[in-house]
C-alpha cells in the first residue's frame, strides 16, 4: 500500500510563466526600497535586544537589507516562562485543533509568497527558483505535520489486553522545545522544525541562524497571525555562541531540534549530556559528504544534468549536495568534458534575476573557507575546471577538481566545489569503503542501468536518502522523508511519517473495569 496522508503538496510559482517571473522580480524591487528589522519577538511583541547589527545582502556588500538585535538573557528566561504557561492548553487542545493553526500558517505562507521569496533572495542570496522551492517546502511541512497531528495526536490508541481491563496509548507534547535552524533553508527548515514541535503539542523557542533573522521574523509573525497563541512561539535571534548556547543550557527546555553543522551538534549534545535535570531528546540534522557513483551503463547526458543540479544548484549550499562524483575510468574523460561544457553554461550573478542559476555563498567566512579549499586542491590535487566569480558580493564560482580518493576529504566542504574520483570497477568496494569510512550518511546518488550495481553501492555506503538515476537534492515533503545517519544526524526524518514521534512522550493507561 502506498502511504500518503490526505493532502497535496504546494504548487508554488512557475518561473517559466512570464507573469510569475515579472511579479517576483518586481517584489524584490519593492523590498529594496525598505529596510527590514528583526529582534526578539516575545508574546507577539518585538522587544529591544542588543545593539542593532546590519544584515548585508550576500550578493551585494553595499546593500543593507535590514538590522537585527540579539536576544538578551532575561528575555530568554521570559520566553521560557510564557511558553511553559501556555503549553499545557495547547497540548490538551489535541492534534486536530493544532492542525487547523498549521493549515492557516500554510495558507498565510502561500498568500505572502512573493514577499518571502524577495527576502530570501536578498537576505540569503537565494535564486528565485530556490526561493519558490523553499516556500513550497515550508507550506508542505505545515500541511504534512497538520495531517500527522490529526492522525497521531487525536484519539488514544486502544490496545489488546486481558478481559476486564482497558488499555490505551497516546502521544502528548513534551513541553518547551528549542529549535535552532540553519541559514541555507532559513524559511523551510525554520518553519518545518517549529511546525513539527507545535504539531506534537509543544511550545517553541526558535533561534534562527545569525545570518538570516529577517525571514525568520516574518515566519514567526505569520504563525501568530494564523491564530497561534503568541506565548507558544518566541523568536530569539542571535549568535550560536551567545543565544544558542544560553538556550540549550537553559533548565527550562524539554527538547532540542537542531539543523546545522556537525561540530555544533556535538557541542549541543555535550551541553545536554551534562544536565542534571530530566533527560531530553536531541534531534539533529547535520552535514554530509555525499557521493554519486556512476558506472559504464549510465546515460551520459542524464548524469551531466543531474550532477550539475546536485553539485552547483543553490551554490552547493545544501547539506544534500553532491560533493564526490565517482566515475569509471573508461568513461570518466567523456563525462568530465560534458560537465565542463555544462558548467560554462551556468549563469552566475544576482539571485533576484530569473536567469540566474548560481547566486552568492552566504558570507565572507564561507567564501574564505572555499577559497582556501580551492587552493589546497590546486596544490595537492588537480583543478579540472573553474568558473569566474562576479564581483561585488560573496560570490564563489563553481569548481570541478579531481582527487585520488575520498580519503583526501576529511569533512564536508560547503559550497559549489565538486570532487571527481576515478575508479576501476573491480575496486568499487575499496573506493566506496573509503567514503563510508568518513561516517557521514546523508545522501547518495547512483547512475546505472544495472540494479545490482545500485544495490551494491547502497550496501557499501549507508545513507538516509539514496537517489538512483536522478538528481540527489530537493527532497519533497511526504515523498522523500529527509535526514541522515552517523555524522549526518539522529533522525527522525523531516517530512516523513515518524517525524513527530521524538517531539512527543508516550503515555499508556490501564483501567481495571
Ligand atoms: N532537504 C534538502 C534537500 O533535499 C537539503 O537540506 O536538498
Amino acid at each position: 500500500e502506498v502511504y500518503g496522508p490526505r493532502r497535496r503538496n504546494s504548487a508554488g510559482l512557475d518561473l517559466s510563466v512570464r507573469a510569475d517571473r515579472a511579479r517576483l522580480e518586481a517584489s524584490v524591487v519593492v523590498l529594496d526600497a525598505v529596510t527590514l528589522s528583526a529582534g526578539p519577538l516575545i508574546d507577539g511583541k518585538v522587544v529591544a535586544g542588543g545593539a542593532p547589527l546590519p544584515v548585508i545582502a550576500p550578493a551585494n556588500d553595499r546593500k543593507v537589507v535590514g538590522a537585527v538585535s540579539e536576544a538578551q538573557a532575561p528575555q530568554i528566561d521570559e520566553a521560557f516562562r510564557l511558553a511553559r504557561a501556555a503549553q499545557p492548553a495547547w497540548d490538551q487542545a489535541g492534534g486536530p485543533a493544532r492542525a487547523q493553526v498549521l493549515r492557516a500558517m500554510a495558507d498565510a505562507l502561500e498568500t505572502n509568497i512573493d514577499r518571502l521569496i524577495a527576502i530570501l533572495a536578498r537576505e540569503a542570496g537565494k535564486t528565485l527558483s530556490d526561493g519558490i522551492a523553499e516556500v513550497r517546502e515550508a507550506v508542505d511541512f505545515c500541511r504534512y505535520y497538520a495531517t500527522l497531528a490529526e492522525d497521531q495526536f487525536g484519539e488514544a490508541q486502544v490496545l489488546k489486553g486481558p478481559v476486564g481491563e482497558t488499555n490505551s496509548l497516546r502521544l502528548a507534547g513534551r513541553g518547551v522545545f528549542v529549535c535552532i535552524s540553519p541559514w541555507n533553508f532559513p524559511l523551510a527548515i525554520f518553519t518545518g522544525q517549529i511546525a513539527a514541535a507545535l504539531a506534537a503539542g509543544n511550545a517553541v523557542l526558535a533561534k534562527p541562524a545569525e545570518q538570516t533573522p529577517l525571514i525568520a521574523s516574518e515566519a514567526v509573525k505569520l504563525y501568530h497571525a494564523a491564530g497561534l497563541d503568541p506565548r507558544l512561539l518566541a523568536l530569539l535571534p542571535g549568535r550560536g555562541e551567545t543565544v544558542g548556547a544560553a538556550l540549550v543550557a537553559h533548565e527550562g527546555l524539554d527538547g532540542v531540534a537542531f539543523t546545522g553543522g556537525t561540530d555544533t551538534a556535538w557541542r549541543i549534545n555535550q551541553t545536554l549530556a551534562a544536565r542534571q535535570g530530566p533527560i531530553v531528546p536531541f534531534i539533529a540534522e547535520t552535514g554530509g559528504l555525499n557521493g554519486m557513483f556512476v558506472d559504464t551503463t549510465a546515460q551520459r547526458e542524464q548524469v551531466i544534468d543531474d550532477v550539475i543540479v546536485s553539485a552547483f544548484g543553490s551554490a552547493g549550499q545544501r547539506c544534500s549536495a553532491l560533493r564526490l562524483l565517482f566515475l569509471p575510468e573508461d568513461t570518466a574523460d567523456h563525462i568530465i568534458d560534458g560537465l565542463k561544457g555544462a558548467m560554462d553554461a551556468l549563469v552566475l550573478g544576482d539571485p533576484a534575476k530569473a536567469v540566474t542559476d548560481v547566486g552568492p555563498v552566504i558570507d565572507a567566512e564561507a567564501k574564505e573557507a572555499l577559497v582556501a579549499h580551492q587552493a589546497r586542491l590546486a596544490k595537492d590535487a588537480k583543478i579540472l575546471h573553474a568558473l569566474a566569480a562576479p564581483a561585488g558580493g560573496t560570490f564563489f564560482a563553481p569548481v570541478l577538481a579531481e582527487i585520488p580518493s575520498a580519503d583526501f576529504l576529511e569533512r564536508e566542504v560547503f559550497g559549489p566545489i565538486l570532487h571527481v574520483v576515478r575508479y576501476k570497477p573491480e575496486r568499487l568496494e575499496q573506493v566506496a569503503g573509503a567514503l563510508a569510512a568518513r561516517r557521514y550518511g546523508l545522501t547518495l546518488g547512483v547512475h546505472s542501468r544495472i540494479e545490482r550495481f545500485a544495490a551494491d553501492v547502497q550496501r557499501l555506503v549507508p545513507a538516509g536518502n539514496a537517489y538512483v538515476n536522478r538528481s540527489m537534492t530537493g527532497a519533497v515533503v511526504g515523498v522523500q522523508p529527509f535526514g541522515g545517519e552517523g555524522l549526518s544526524g539522529t533522525g527522525p526524518k523531516a517530512g516523513g511519517p515518524h517525524a513527530l514521534l521524538r517531539f512527543a512522550v508516550e503515555r499508556a493507561v490501564s483501567v481495571n473495569i
